[in-house]
């Protein structure tokens, strides 16, 4: 069985009101049909709302118009915003740090959501940016080898490029490239495992008994990016803090950064959460490169494309026309209208789209033919993206190397 479909059934028996949803970073399961209760979650966590008051002292600090998805609540939870937009203010510098398990070639939609926005914010915030490519995390979770692991990051990166960084801000590693070359990253890692006990990774992350110990060490991995003494290249010894912008299943990693940070001297990384991005067969469950048939590959044709969004994207609209005209859609179920809200730039056509499709006077199929158009232009501007990213290029952003800041 699948992990999704053990977890929808786990749930099914326990059928607990309180704990409805699963949300850990190995698996995102809902039980309701308009996906997560997000509120719900930043009350677990302990994380903040992004609210109406951070989102005008966001604008006020950096004079710039908000990004859609802070004015949609995509990135709807945070930790420490305020500090870091203080800190901005003041004229003193910070440091964006954002990542990926690379898991397979075939990345999908749904996972440019951390890294466009990071680039928004690095251009927002003139900043320098470090992006961890976790294969160790890869290598312990799935059955996959090493060698396969070096030529899925390859191709990763090529779409992380493909977002638009600037090589003289960015600076991209592997772990398994990278951390044997920096003894200061290997450090501060041995200095945060020595600080977190084994009951406290197992209440954090629930590992078991006989999971691997790679497995119990592995948050060390994660979390060490948050500290700028990891890259002594870029920040000489600045004590520079970081905001992580992450989807929101990543926060137990932060949470025991955040935790430890003090011990080590260290500032507490800053938090931007999104929501997670729906499978195409609906907001139960999110977007996932492997199960082909719930997304929208970065590498798919127009044809393909305009396949699937027809084919699969589950529907808020009535079974028949007559009835979608009397009783209308509804959009917040509806797997197209929750795209639009992630990729389509006009909030007034986007508002229109919503009162068309919920009266009934747009039917569901106009519905998917806007989405497919967007999504058509979205990858094939991608792709040529792409398309220029050359081994050199690659080479240039992942050299340990003094970025265009001094510190
Ligand atoms: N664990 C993340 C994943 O599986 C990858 C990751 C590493 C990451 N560092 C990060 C994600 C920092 C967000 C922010 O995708």
């Amino acid at each position: 069985m699948s992990d999704v479909a053990e977890c929808v059934e786990r749930l099914e028996i326990n059928g607990d009101k309180e704990n409805d949803d699963v949300v850990d970073p190995w698996t995102v399961v809902s039980k309701s049909d308009s996906g997560i209760d997000y509120e719900k979650l930043i009350k677990r966590f302990g994380s903040s709302r992004i609210d109406e008051e951070l989102l005008e002292r966001f604008t006020r600090v950096t004079g710039k118009p908000l990004h859609r998805w802070l004015r949609r609540g995509i990135f709807f939870s945070h930790r420490d915003l305020h500090r870091i937009l203080t800190q901005h203010e003041q004229g003193k510098p910070f440091y964006l740090y954002t990542g990926r398990g690379p898991s397979s070639e075939a990345m999908h939609v749904g996972h440019l959501v951390p890294f466009v926005i990071t680039k928004w914010l690095q251009d927002v915030f003139n900043v320098p940016l470090v992006i961890q490519l976790t294969d160790d995390e890869k290598y312990l979770w799935r059955d996959v080898s090493m060698d396969s692991l070096a030529s899925i990051v390859k191709e990763n990166v090529k779409d992380i490029i493909a977002c638009g960084y600037d090589v003289e801000k960015t600076f991209i590693f592997s772990d398994f490239q990278f951390v044997g070359k920096c003894p200061e990253f290997y450090r501060n890692m041995i200095r945060v495992a020595k600080c977190v006990s084994f009951n406290q990774a197992k209440g954090i992350f629930g590992f078991g008994d006989s999971d691997p110990i790679g497995k119990i060490m592995f948050p060390a991995v994660q979390a060490t990016p948050s500290f700028s003494s990891s890259f002594p290249f870029i920040f000489g010894s600045a004590n520079v803090p970081c905001l992580v912008p992450c989807a929101i299943d990543q926060d137990p990693y932060f949470r025991m950064t955040r935790d430890v940070a003090p011990r080590l001297g260290c500032q507490k990384p800053a938090l931007m959460h999104s929501v997670f991005f729906p499978a195409l067969q609906g907001a139960r469950t999110k977007m996932s490169s492997s199960d082909p048939l719930s997304s929208v590959f970065l590498s798919d044709t127009p044809k393909q494309i305009k396949n699937k969004i027809n084919k699969y994207a589950f529907s808020g609209g009535q079974a028949s026309v007559q009835e979608h005209r009397e009783k209308g859609g509804n959009c917040e179920v509806d797997i197209s209208y929750q795209y639009l809200r992630f990729f389509l730039e006009d909030d007034d056509k986007l508002e229109q789209i919503r009162k068309d499709y919920s009266s009934g006077a747009m039917l569901t199929g106009e519905l998917k033919k806007v989405l497919i158009d967007v999504l058509q232009e979205l990858v094939s501007t991608h792709q040529a993206r792409r398309a220029e990213v050359t081994c050199d290029v690659i080479q240039r952003f992942m050299e340990p190397r003094k970025l265009k800041f001094s510190f």
